[in-house]
């Protein structure tokens, strides 16, 4: 991967990698380039399923992300404990079970210290405790999921500023 010493690198992990954690990374993208900050940040996601590994976003999360302006065109992959653990700074989990995953993979106390849940970012989907896997749900799972990225990632965004 490229990265320099100063860079901040951040993982998107949910189950899938077909819907939460590919907008998750579409946003924060989004947001990055917006603020012209892309020398400083190493964006990426992944899942801890590996059954969609090699695809594009799921088509409803594609489209309701274009209705934003947001591109969601990563390909699916699979967490890879021995790699990631490395690679980034913060492995941030969408959802309990993705943390809960998370924590189940990691061998030492610097590697859990790196998994967090992308709703302790939140500033006004407070009431949220996880970005509910919008999979087997509705269209407007897909909004939700949506609303709360923009929310978390902009929490994010100014935590790793700070
Ligand atoms: P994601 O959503 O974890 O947000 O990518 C899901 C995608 C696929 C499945 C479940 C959740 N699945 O069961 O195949």
């Amino acid at each position: 991967m490229k990265s320099s010493i100063n860079m901040k690198r951040i993982l998107f992990v949910c189950l899938g990698n077909i819907c939460r954690s590919p907008s998750a990374e579409g946003i924060m993208k989004s947001l990055i380039k917006r603020e012209g900050k892309e020398s400083e940040f190493y964006i990426d996601s992944a899942g801890t399923y590996r059954g969609h590994a090699g695809s594009l976003p799921d088509e409803r999360m594609r489209r309701h992300a274009a209705k934003r302006a947001y591109t969601l065109d990563s390909l699916a992959r699979t967490f890879y404990p021995a790699a990631d653990f490395v690679d980034f700074d913060l492995i941030i989990g969408m959802d309990d079970q993705n943390v809960a995953d998370l924590k189940s993979l990691a061998t030492s106390d610097e590697e859990r210290s790196k998994i967090l849940k992308m709703t302790d970012f939140c500033q006004k989907y407070t009431s949220y405790t996880t970005v509910p896997d919008p999979y087997y749900g509705g269209e407007e799972g897909f909004e939700l999921v949506l609303d709360i990225l923009e929310d978390a990632t902009a929490g994010l965004y100014q935590k790793c500023l700070e």
